[in-house]
């Protein structure tokens, strides 16, 4: 047996943890591994290596993905998945595991119905936005960047007596967002799964200032449905709330790079062996995932149908915390 591997997507942290584990699990049974460049463009292109027990050294403590991300146009064209199906038929590949996201997994499970390529997904995006799966991988390493980010960012807040916004990643989810806000403490979160109005905003700020706090945090998810981006958000209560003159952070991709975290590795560790091992025992068209602590397969059709959920209650928690 032969088997590709790609990363596709955002890049996040853990993926090549990811890569090293599936290539070691291939080494371990005696299946040939071949690593596929630049996602789906890569097999479009015919772009690969084989990978080798020995090739994926000194990776698993790398951001990034050592065999590079993209988001192929081509692929959602009937005639690039042809190029891409005969490419890996002329290299007598016959499994595929994608390392992504869920716009990965809906052109993989495309692919696998059109030309009876059985593929098995491996979540690694920083958002945590997939089904069938606690966790994706990289998010943790994503959180633990924005609440480092987010302490500096408090001691100017607090050094000045400033409201600070600070963007995060999420332009669906606000996973990332309601998390490290939790995490770093913030005033207020917002997030794209509540609607949440500008008058609370300005309610919070006010009772803060009431209650004798002189710095805030708002963390705000790209995707937060205020209508305002976080710049406009920032001039709102600049022009709504007296006394404050607040400042604006993004945080952008920087949240997407560095060193993974113990958590991030350990889970690309499992998720990449499942992967193999499913593969090998005649499975497909499911995606690996954690729930529990146990490691879980699920058909990537119903990775497609549902949505991860956001918990509530840690708006209420943050909310109770914040007074
Ligand atoms: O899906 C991962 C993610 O980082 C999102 O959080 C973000 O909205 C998006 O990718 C950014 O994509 P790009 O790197 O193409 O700007």
């Amino acid at each position: 047996m032969k088997i590709g591997v790609m990363t596709s997507g955002g890049d996040a942290p853990g993926m090549n943890a990811a890569i090293r584990a599936v290539v070691r699990a291939c080494a371990y049974y005696n299946v040939k591994c071949f690593g596929y460049y630049r996602g789906y463009e890569g097999i479009i292109e015919n772009d690969f290596i084989e990978l080798t027990s020995r090739s994926v050294k000194n990776i698993i403590n790398k951001g990034g993905t050592m065999l590079k991300s993209a988001r192929s146009e081509e692929f959602r064209l009937a005639e690039g998945r042809k190029k891409a199906y005969d490419n890996l038929k002329s290299e007598d590949v016959d499994a595929l595991v994608l390392i992504g996201g869920d716009g990965t997994f809906t052109g993989g499970a495309l692919f696998s119905k059109e030309f009876d390529i059985p593929v098995i997904g491996i979540p690694g995006t920083i958002d945590n936005d997939i089904y069938g799966t606690q966790f994706t991988i990289g998010y943790d390493t994503a959180l633990n960047t924005v609440v480092e980010a987010v302490d500096k960012i408090r001691d100017t807040a607090s050094s000045h007596n400033r409201l600070f916004f600070v963007e995060v990643m999420g332009r669906d989810a606000g996973f990332i967002a309601l998390n490290s806000g939790i995490g770093a403490g913030a005033e207020e979160i917002l997030i794209p799964e509540e609607d949440q109005p500008l008058e609370k905003l300005l309610e919070s700020l006010k009772r803060s200032k009431i209650s004798g706090k002189t710095s805030s945090i708002v963390i705000v998810a790209e995707g937060d449905k205020t209508g305002k981006n976080v710049f406009e958000l920032a001039e709102y209560v600049k022009e709504n709330l007296d006394d404050y003159s607040p400042r604006v952070t993004v945080l952008g991709h920087l949240q997407r790079g560095g060193s993974p975290s113990c958590f991030d590795r350990v889970l690309a560790s499992r998720l990449g062996v499942k992967a193999v091992e499913l593969l090998l025992d005649g499975k497909k068209d499911i995606m690996v995932g954690v729930r529990n602590n146990e490691v879980v397969a699920t058909p990537i059709i119903e990775i497609m149908r549902c949505k991860n959920s956001i918990n509530k209650e840690l708006l209420r928690i943050s909310d109770i915390l914040s007074i």
